[in-house]
């Protein structure tokens, strides 16, 4: 256990007893001279008189007859009232230390101080919990080790409480982003702040984003607040659940589309050309955050969400009707198109940056099948495994412009090599890749670090055999 009046520390001072309308001019007068110490006031009361105050001086003024101070200043002084030099005592304790400051007690010589609350030095874990907590409270409410490694689909760690209460939903912010999140329910890390901002730096307004491995979003809501529109997809309900929240608390649900499905699912509900008429009544997986963030706010049932949903896509296809007959799975959802009197056809308002996305729009009223600019796979231990989705899924026939760009994370330990990456990539996709790009996002152990894999998806994922719409 932490002994905190080990830390406390007497200083042994001199004070001057001044009238206290003489303060601020004697303040003047003794600069250099006075306590500096942060957040110690060097003027205090008279405990004996509430005319005058206590002028502490610093520890450099050891002297009673004040030889210590430049006599020019304390004849200055002097012409102003009388000085009586009294002694002052005064403890700094616990409380007054910073963090840094007890750490650096605490643990052994060469033993660095956690830079970082996510370091834990494990012999030290409760006593350093303890003094983070303390001295930053209430900022910080929890204190947590991450325990075991990840093994779990949605890559959630373990933690276990070391100080504070036992609830681990928060707000961390990204880039002028807030997420909101549960540590203890979502994939979250904060070290892939600078990846996040990296790719999302490539996207222009009025792009359209397919994120496949979307998290609580922080790929999606900075693309939303750039223009971009998003289709934002997390097999984990959990992490579903904040996307939408995070989508409406930075004021983008208009353009964030939130779905809970497998990854190879999702892609093929999104990018398969629809065979004749479609039961959008039946797609209950898409869900605008828009609408399904009332139903979260006001704690509704995950069946009350997906009536909204529903709703939704009925407004969906009544506005798609006139522009496209043979009826949507997914529409290109207004909001982030060309409108320019703020009103779109599903009869959404448009809010928050509009006209960001009003000036970038390339492919207004494109649908997900027709065309979409990047994709995003963010789960590097099996994401590469995952294309073969978009083997022959693209129908050329409806397809408008480039081939989506698609932005794949692996691991690559020391003894692989890019090479050994591009021919598992290639099979997986039945196709050559051109020009692969690798970025070195971080090094997650000695000998494995993550990487970034951007490249084109290749003309052989089109799909040829189209017979009017039907994707064969
Ligand atoms: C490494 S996290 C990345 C999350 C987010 N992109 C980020 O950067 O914070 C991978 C995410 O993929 C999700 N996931 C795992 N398997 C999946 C699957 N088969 N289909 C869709 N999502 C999946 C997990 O729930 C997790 O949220």
């Amino acid at each position: 256990m932490l002994d905190e009046s080990k830390f406390d520390v007497n200083f042994n001072l001199l004070a001057l007893r001044i009238p206290r309308e003489l303060c601020k001019i004697a303040t003047r007068l003794l600069n250099g001279y006075l306590l500096d110490k942060p957040r110690v006031k060097p003027i205090t009361e008279d405990p004996t008189s509430e005319k005058n105050r206590y002028m502490i001086l610093s520890e450099k003024v050891q002297s009673p007859d004040l030889s210590d101070i430049p006599s020019e200043k304390l004849d200055e002084l002097k012409k102003l009232c009388e000085i009586e030099v009294v002694p002052y005592s005064m403890t700094l304790g616990y409380s007054y230390w910073t963090a840094d400051h007890i750490l650096k007690q605490i643990l052994p010589p060469g033993v660095e101080v956690p830079s970082s609350f996510e370091t834990i030095l494990l012999p030290f874990k409760d006593v350093i919990a303890k003094v983070i907590y303390d001295k930053n409270y209430p900022r910080i409410k929890t204190v947590v080790n991450k325990v075991g490694t990840i093994t779990n689909e949605f890559r959630v760690p373990k933690f276990e409480i070391l100080a504070g209460e036992s609830n681990m939903v928060t707000e961390v912010k990204q880039y002028g982003a807030t997420f909101k999140l549960d540590y203890s329910l979502v994939y979250w890390n904060s070290r892939l702040e600078h990846e996040h901002i990296r790719l999302v730096t490539m996207f222009r307004p009025g792009e359209t984003i397919c994120d496949m491995f979307a998290g609580i979003g922080p790929f999606a809501i900075p693309a939303a607040q750039k223009g971009c529109l998003v289709y934002a997809n997390d097999l984990n309900p959990d992490s579903v659940h904040y996307l939408k929240i995070n989508a409406k608390l930075n004021k983008v649900d208009d353009c964030v589309y939130a779905y809970n499905m497998d990854a190879r699912k999702f892609i093929s509900h999104l990018m398969v050309a629809p065979v004749g008429e479609i039961n959008v009544e039946s797609d209950d997986t898409m869900v605008k955050a828009s609408d399904t963030c009332k139903a979260v706010d006001d704690a509704k049932t995950e069946d009350t969400k997906l009536g909204d949903a529903k709703d939704d896509l009925e407004d969906i296809q009544n506005s798609s009707r006139s522009v496209d007959a043979s009826a949507v799975a997914v529409k290109r959802p207004s909001d982030c198109s060309t409108q320019e009197n703020g009103n779109t056809p599903g009869g959404h308002k448009k809010k928050g940056n509009a006209h960001k996305r009003m000036k970038g729009s390339v492919l207004s009223n494109t649908k997900a099948w027709e065309h979409i600019d990047h994709v995003i796979m963010n789960l590097p231990a099996s994401a590469i495994e995952f294309l073969d989705a978009f083997r022959g899924i693209i129908s050329r026939k409806y397809w408008k412009g480039p081939l989506p760009l698609v932005h794949c994370y692996c691991f690559i330990r020391a003894s692989e090599t890019e090479e050994l990456i591009i021919s598992i990539a290639e099979s997986a996709l039945n196709a050559k890749i051109q020009d692969p790009v690798f970025h070195r996002v971080r090094d997650v152990a000695p000998n494995k670090a993550m990487f970034c894999l951007s490249f084109r998806l290749p003309e052989a994922c089109f799909n040829e055999d189209i017979i009017d719409g039907t994707c064969g």
